[in-house]
């Protein structure tokens, strides 16, 4: 994978993948537990993450999306099926295919500045040329006055801003963010969201961004995947043909957006009916919102 080095409108050095990867999940089925017991929390799912573009995955709680992220970053292994990048099949985890979870990952004892060369470190490839790039990273996610802090010193988001730096610093081909911005107060969650679609859209590195936010996933992604109640499939594909840069105020109240809004929530809202059906009783919450919320629009 190659970058291409440009200056932001902000004067900052900003690296653009000019040939990204693309990612395709076929026919994977995983199963958890052993023998008779063993049960399917993915199920025959197959999609594609299109090179250069972001997809959003959502679907209801517990139906399988953090094993999907585990998989596509080979941290599992399907039980069936492949998992394949530029289509080479993925076996075990690498800096090429970077997760970001919910919950902050970065090390308490080591500074802003030392978290974000973990990676290379670890890599061996911390170098005149690596540091260079985790400094102008740090500059990029605003944090160069915090690089010598402590996480524990950092708020929310800043920790969400440290952790996109030290994802972007090992560049990977496939970023995978696992609901990274659960837990922040709602208006730290707008500014990251503004903040990581402007880095993506300079960037224009593969992802996968897995969410139950729909005004999020709308508002960041090219393509949304709708995925079914556990065991987890792809239920039904949009496309979120939305101009960018985006600014979330104007796109979010577009009828484009609003059509796209209303075709997610019939889906999801019937996934999340079987799931609460079935006993899932955090899907309860979720059929809750859409109710009063159809009462309001009513
Ligand atoms: N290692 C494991 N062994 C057995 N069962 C597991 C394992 N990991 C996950 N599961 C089960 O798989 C199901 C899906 O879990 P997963 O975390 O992938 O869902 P999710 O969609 O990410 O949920 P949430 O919205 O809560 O983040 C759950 O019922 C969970 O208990
Ligand atoms: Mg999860």
């Amino acid at each position: 994978m190659s970058t291409q080095v440009d200056r932001g409108t902000d004067g900052a050095r900003i690296a653009r993948v000019t040939d990204p990867s693309s990612l395709e999940l076929r026919g994977v089925t995983k199963l958890f537990g052993e023998g008779p017991l063993a049960t399917p929390v993915v199920q025959d799912c197959s999609f594609t993450l299109e090179s250069g573009k972001l997809t959003a995955m959502i679907g209801p709680s517990g139906c399988g999306k953090s094993t999907i992220a585990f998989l596509v970053a080979g941290f599992e292994r399907p039980t069936r099926g492949e998992v394949l990048l530029d289509g080479q099949a993925v076996s075990q985890p690498s800096h090429e295919r970077l997760l970001i979870f919910q919950e902050t990952a970065l090390m308490p004892w080591l500074t802003t500045y030392e978290n974000v060369m973990f990676g290379p470190k670890m890599r061996r490839a911390a170098n005149k040329d690596t540091k260079r790039r985790a400094e102008e990273l740090l500059e990029r996610v605003g944090l160069r006055e915090f690089r010598d802090k402590y996480p524990l010193q950092l708020s929310g988001g800043m920790q969400r801003r440290a952790e996109l730096a030290r994802a972007l610093i090992n560049d990977p081909k496939v970023m995978v963010l696992d609901e990274p911005f659960r837990g922040l107060d709602a208006m730290t969650r707008v500014l990251m969201q503004e903040y990581y679609s402007a880095l993506f859209e300079e960037g224009g590195r593969t992802s996968l961004f897995i969410t139950t936010d729909i005004d999020e996933a709308i508002f960041l992604a090219d393509r949304l995947l709708i995925m079914t109640n556990l065991p987890a499939r792809v239920r039904e594909v949009i496309d979120v043909d939305l101009p960018r840069p985006r600014d979330k105020e104007e796109v979010l109240v577009s009828e484009r957006a609003n059509e796209i809004k209303e075709q997610a929530f019939d889906v999801l809202h019937e996934e999340a009916l079987k799931s609460f059906a079935g006993g899932n009783k955090a899907a309860a919450d979720f059929v809750e919102a859409y109710t009063r919320r159809q009462e309001t629009t009513d």
